[in-house]
């Protein structure tokens, strides 16, 4: 079992700042996942964490000896790519058994861990196959047993489930889940998918530009991002964020231009202490905001826009003036589009962020 570190790691590829003084820690047994868009340091980290690029400045450790100088082989890591990179013309066995071979385990022992992993992944009857007979679920089951049987201190996983269709994909990752939760391997898996993000991960790591943004459980990203980059990326539709003014005269208050949204004092007084200037972007989820097809006191008249209904949900895009906000609804609440509808954002779930800096103020 192992607990990886990384102290300001950065890699530079000429001018490229793939990876920008990332600090990091993955606990021993813990899933992280690095989630984030293409191009944003992912793979990079990944490979530095696996010995596979050095960094140009910076510290990783693994249970708190830096490994900066160790080879790829001396780190007991096991690397599972998007594309499997399986040897077509070795049987599945030979695949798993491959790296047990090279290491000269004997005979017997090779084959018991090769079964008793091919037992726990549900792939015993395709050992005698080649790549090319498997269907990509298989496939990819195949390389997790070929990292599983080297047994590992850490799992690296980059993208692992993004060549499989949407139905397989969302299997394979509850499975991946439970193989976690049974093996308890120290894992850092990397996606741009914030879904697979919020419910595989223990933690979870954002990043943009080779700069991790936050690190939190998918609940602290989810309802409280540290900036407007995190509250945009996770979450589905994703958060609506609209300009306001803080204003103090009578009442405090959010004033959107058409509308206002009254705050208590005590909001208004973290807003004081923390804001560079009255400029805010005001943020909140589509569940967070109720909607009414009749007037009632403390709603803000709106017109319906658009209607999304998935079935057990509907989403509605309320329209005030200029601003467009997204409403999660019941499927059953009856707007049309074009219809007036009224809708209430409900105070202690709004984000605050400064506008210049656009970080997290409350
Ligand atoms: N070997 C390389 N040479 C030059 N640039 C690279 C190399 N590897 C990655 N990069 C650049 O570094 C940045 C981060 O890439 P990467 O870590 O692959 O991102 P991600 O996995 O998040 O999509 C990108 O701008 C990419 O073009
Ligand atoms: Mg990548």
């Amino acid at each position: 079992m192992t607990e990886v570190k990384l102290d300001r790691v950065c890699k530079y590829f000429g001018e490229t700042k793939a990876v920008d003084n990332v600090d990091l820690q993955v606990n021993d047994g813990e899933f992280m996942v690095l989630l984030g868009p293409s191009g944003c340091g992912k793979t990079t980290t990944l490979r530095l964490i696996a010995g596979l690029e050095k960094p140009t400045s910076g510290l990783i450790f693994f249970d708190g000896e830096v490994v900066n100088e160790l080879e790829p082989k001396d780190r007991r890591v096991a690397m599972v790519f998007q594309d499997y990179a399986l040897y077509p013309h070795m049987k599945v066995f030979d695949n798993i058994a491959l790296n047990l071979q090279i290491r000269k385990v004997p005979r017997d022992e090779i084959r018991r861990k090769v079964l008793e992993v091919a037992e726990l992944l549900g792939i015993k009857h395709l050992l005698e196959r080649k790549p090319g007979q498997l269907s990509g679920g298989e496939q990819q089951r195949v390389a997790l047993g070929r990292a599983i049987v080297r047994e590992p201190s850490v799992f690296l996983m980059d993208e692992p489930l993004s060549n499989l269709d949407a139905a397989l994909r969302a299997r394979m990752r509850g499975e991946l889940k439970k193989l976690h939760e049974r093996l308890k391997t120290t894992t850092i898996y990397v996606t741009h998918d914030q879904v697979e993000a919020m419910v595989m991960a223990d933690k979870i790591a954002v990043m943009k530009n080779g700069k991790v943004q936050q690190i939190g459980t998918p609940n602290e990203i989810y309802s409280r991002p540290a900036n407007r980059f995190v509250a945009e990326f996770v979450g589905s539709p994703k958060m609506n964020i609209f300009d306001a003014g803080f204003v103090i005269d009578k009442n405090p208050r959010l004033a959107a231009g058409s509308f206002d949204i009254d705050i208590p004092d005590s909001l208004a007084e973290v807003i004081k202490q923390n804001a560079s200037t009255s400029e805010l972007l005001v943020g909140i989820r589509p569940e967070d905001i109720l909607v009414s097809t009749i007037k009632r006191e403390g709603f803000i008249e709106a017109t319906t826009y658009l209607i999304e209904n998935i079935g057990n949900l509907s989403f509605v895009t309320l329209q005030i003036d200029d601003v467009l906000l997204v409403a999660q609804t019941p499927p059953s609440i009856g707007l049309r589009v074009g219809d007036k509808a009224y809708c209430k954002l409900l105070v202690e779930k709004l984000h605050i962020f400064d506008k210049k800096t656009e970080q997290l103020i409350v």
